[in-house]
């Protein structure tokens, strides 16, 4: 009769395992719920703290691509041609402030973005870099 009324060893086991993978996949689901709402927008869910490196690519079609044309061939823009040849401090000079070579000031259709920002926040030196590095690759 005991037999009928209480559970076996395995029936417990299993129910117990039950329990506990539904709650571990439920927490699991709740925290990557609260990254996702908590991430920036197109950031990745990722439980790294570490931000993604600047995309040169990115930055270009969202700030420059616009005058300078989607190859930096130009348009409103000069092509940027001449750009590749330039030291990183000659570009980010050129890039920040509007300062080119040789004591050059550029035409204030080029935007500062020291002031203007990249994508509205202020340019960080990853952020040129990754910009000069995909230019001298078009
Ligand atoms: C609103 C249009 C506009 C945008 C956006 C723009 N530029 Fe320019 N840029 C210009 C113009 C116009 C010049 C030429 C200014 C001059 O020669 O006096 C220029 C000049 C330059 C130069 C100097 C080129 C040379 O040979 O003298 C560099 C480098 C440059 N831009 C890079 C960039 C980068 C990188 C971005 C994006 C982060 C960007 N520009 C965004 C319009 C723009």
């Amino acid at each position: 009769m005991s037999d009928d009324r209480f559970f076996s060893r395995r029936e417990i086991v299993a129910a117990l395992t039950f329990v506990v993978l539904g709650t571990a996949i439920g927490v699991t689901s709740y925290r990557a719920g609260l990254n996702i709402a908590g991430a920036n927008a197109g950031a990745v869910v990722a439980a790294s703290t570490k931000p993604a490196p600047p995309n040169g690519q990115t930055l270009y079609a969202g700030n420059c691509a616009g005058c300078h044309g989607a190859q930096a061939q130009g348009g409103v823009g000069p092509s940027l041609a001449e750009t590749k040849g330039w030291a990183l401090a000659d570009f980010a000079e050129a890039v920040l402030n509007g300062h080119a070579p040789g004591g050059r000031t550029l035409s204030t259709v080029m935007p500062h973005f020291a002031d203007t920002g990249l994508d509205g926040a202020p340019p960080t030196d990853d952020q040129i870099k990754a910009l000069h590095e995909y230019i001298k690759g078009l």
